[in-house]
C-alpha cells in the first residue's frame, strides 16, 4: 500500500514499512501481534492474508487451541491440531508465538474441574499436562501464560478447583513446573482488568510477590486489555500502574487488547475516540522500560469474542468486517510511527532518532470536494506523503489528517 511505501522512504536506511509490527520493533518493542482464530484462518483467505504478514504482526497467539481442554480433553490424551494451526501458521510466516495458556479455571475439562483431588494428584496433574504441551511446543514460544484470571474484579481470589486444592500455593507451583518444561520461554501471569490499578491490580502484585517469594520464577505479567471505548484509563495512568510490576523485575506486556464499544454502530466521534484509547494503550507500552509488546485479541470485528459476551457491544478491533482499517488502525500505527521517527507524540515522551530523516507535516486534508474521480470507503486511506490513490471520501465521510503519512475517511 503506499501509505507503507511512502513510510518506509521516510524510515530509510532502516527498510521499515508502515505496518504495525515493524513500526512497533522499529520504536523499541519486540512485537506488535494478534491472536489468531483457528477457525478463520481456516475458511476465509483475506483473514489469512492479513493474521500472516509478518511486517503487520510479528506475533501470533492460537485464540482457543492451547488451552486445556482443546490439548488435553480427556486424562492423558493429548490433541495438538487446533494448537498447530497457530504454530504451523506462524513459522510459514517467519512470526514467532506466544503460548495461552496452562493453569485456567476456563476452558478447564471436566476431568479436571469437577475431579476429587488431593495436592499430591493435582500436582501430577498439572505436571503431566505442562510436561506433554510445553515439550510439544518447546522453543517455539516466546511466552507461557501459565497462569490465567487468578483474580476476581473485586480484589479476592477467584474459586477454582486450584485454588480449592492448593490456595494460593498454586501460583508458585505452577511457575515452578513451567519452568521444568522450557526454560527459555518467558512465564507469565495474566489477567484482565488489571489496567485500572484498583484492588484487582493490587492483588496481582501479590501474585508476583507469592511467587518470589517462593522462590519460584516469573519473567512477566500480562495486561489482557479487554477495554472500553471512553472508559479506558490515559496513557499516564497506563504507565503508572505498568510500573508497578516493572518495579518487582517482571516485564510486561498488553496481552489481548481490544477496546469495545458500548453501543452500536457506534458514531463517527466514538471512533475516534476508540482510536485515542488504543494510542493510549499502545502509547503507554512505548513509555515503560520493561513493557515488550501488544498483541490485539484478534485484527478484525469480523471474529471477535466480544459481541456474543457483551450483549449490544462490539467493533472492539482495528479492522472493521470488511478487512478495512479503522480510525484505530491508523492511531496505533501513528503512536508506532511517532517513537520510530522521534516525532513527539501527542501528550507522551519521544526519543529522537539522530539519523532518522523527518518529513515535515502534511496539511490537514479536509476536502470532500466534488467532481469526478474515484471515491474512498469509510476507513479508506484518502491522502499521506507520497500517496497517489482517491483524496475524496464517498458521503457523509469527511476526509480527515492523521498524520505526515496517512489521511483517512471518517
Ligand atoms: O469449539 C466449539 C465448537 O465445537 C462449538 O460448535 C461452538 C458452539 O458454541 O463452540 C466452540 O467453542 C467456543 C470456543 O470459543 C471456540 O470457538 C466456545 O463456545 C466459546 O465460549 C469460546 O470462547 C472463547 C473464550 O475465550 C472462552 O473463555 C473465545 O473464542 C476467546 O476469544 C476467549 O479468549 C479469552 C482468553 O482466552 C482469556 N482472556 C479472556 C478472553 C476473552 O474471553
Amino acid at each position: 500500500m503506499r501509505f507503507e511505501v511512502a513510510l518506509a522512504a521516510v524510515l530509510a536506511p532502516f527498510t521499515v514499512t508502515a505496518q504495525l509490527n515493524d513500526l512497533a520493533v522499529r520504536a523499541g518493542l519486540k512485537y506488535f501481534g494478534t491472536a489468531l482464530g483457528e477457525s478463520a484462518v481456516n475458511n476465509d483467505a483475506n483473514y489469512k492474508r492479513i493474521v500472516t504478514n509478518k511486517s503487520e504482526f510479528g506475533q501470533l497467539v492460537a485464540e482457543n487451541g492451547q488451552k486445556w481442554e482443546s490439548t488435553e480433553p480427556s486424562r492423558g490424551s493429548f490433541n495438538y491440531a487446533s494448537g498447530d494451526i497457530t504454530a504451523n501458521t506462524a513459522k510459514a510466516s517467519g512470526q514467532g508465538i506466544r503460548c495461552h495458556t496452562l493453569v485456567w479455571h476456563s476452558q478447564l475439562p471436566n476431568w479436571v474441574s469437577s475431579g476429587s483431588w488431593t495436592k499430591d494428584t493435582l500436582t501430577s496433574v498439572i505436571d503431566t499436562h505442562m510436561s506433554n504441551v510445553m515439550g510439544h511446543y518447546k522453543g517455539q514460544c516466546y511466552a507461557w501464560d501459565v497462569v490465567n484470571e487468578a483474580i476476581n474484579d473485586d480484589g479476592t481470589w477467584r474459586d477454582s478447583v486450584f485454588y480449592r486444592v492448593f490456595g494460593t500455593d498454586f501460583l508458585p507451583l505452577s511457575f515452578k513446573l513451567a519452568k521444568k518444561y522450557d526454560t527459555n520461554a518467558k512465564l507469565y501471569y495474566n489477567d484482565y482488568n488489571l489496567e485500572y490499578n484498583g484492588a484487582k491490580t493490587n492483588r496481582a502484585v501479590e501474585v508476583v510477590n507469592i511467587i518470589q517469594a517462593a522462590g519460584a520464577p516469573i519473567d512477566g505479567v500480562g495486561f489482557q486489555g479487554h477495554l472500553i471505548v471512553g472508559s479506558t484509563p490515559s496513557r499516564a495512568n497506563l504507565a503508572t500502574t505498568l510500573r508497578r510490576f516493572t518495579a518487582l523485575g517482571v516485564e510486561v506486556a498488553y496481552t489481548e487488547l481490544d477496546i469495545r464499544h458500548s453501543s452500536m454502530p457506534p458514531s463517527s466521534a466514538a471512533q475516534v475516540t476508540q482510536g485515542n484509547d488504543y494510542a493510549n494503550v499502545v502509547g503507554s507500552c512505548l513509555d515503560v522500560a520493561g513493557c515488550v509488546g501488544v498483541t490485539v485479541w484478534g485484527f478484525t470485528d469480523k471474529y471477535s469474542w466480544v459481541p456474543g459476551t457483551f450483549n449490544g457491544a462490539g467493533d472492539a478491533l482495528i479492522y472493521d468486517t470488511n478487512y478495512n482499517k479503522k480510525a484505530a488502525w491508523t492511531s496505533v500505527s501513528s503512536v508506532l510511527a511517532a517513537k520510530a521517527t522521534g516525532a513527539p507524540p501527542a501528550g507522551g515522551s519521544s526519543t529522537t532518532l539522530a539519523t532518522v530523516t523527518k518529513t515535515s507535516a502534511a496539511p490537514a486534508v479536509t476536502s470532500t470536494a466534488a467532481g469526478s474521480g474515484p471515491e474512498q470507503v469509510r476507513w479508506g486511506q484518502c491522502g499521506g506523503n507520497g500517496y497517489t490513490g482517491p483524496t475524496k471520501c464517498q458521503s457523509p465521510y469527511t476526509c480527515t489528517y492523521s498524520n505526515p503519512w496517512y489521511s483517512q475517511c471518517l
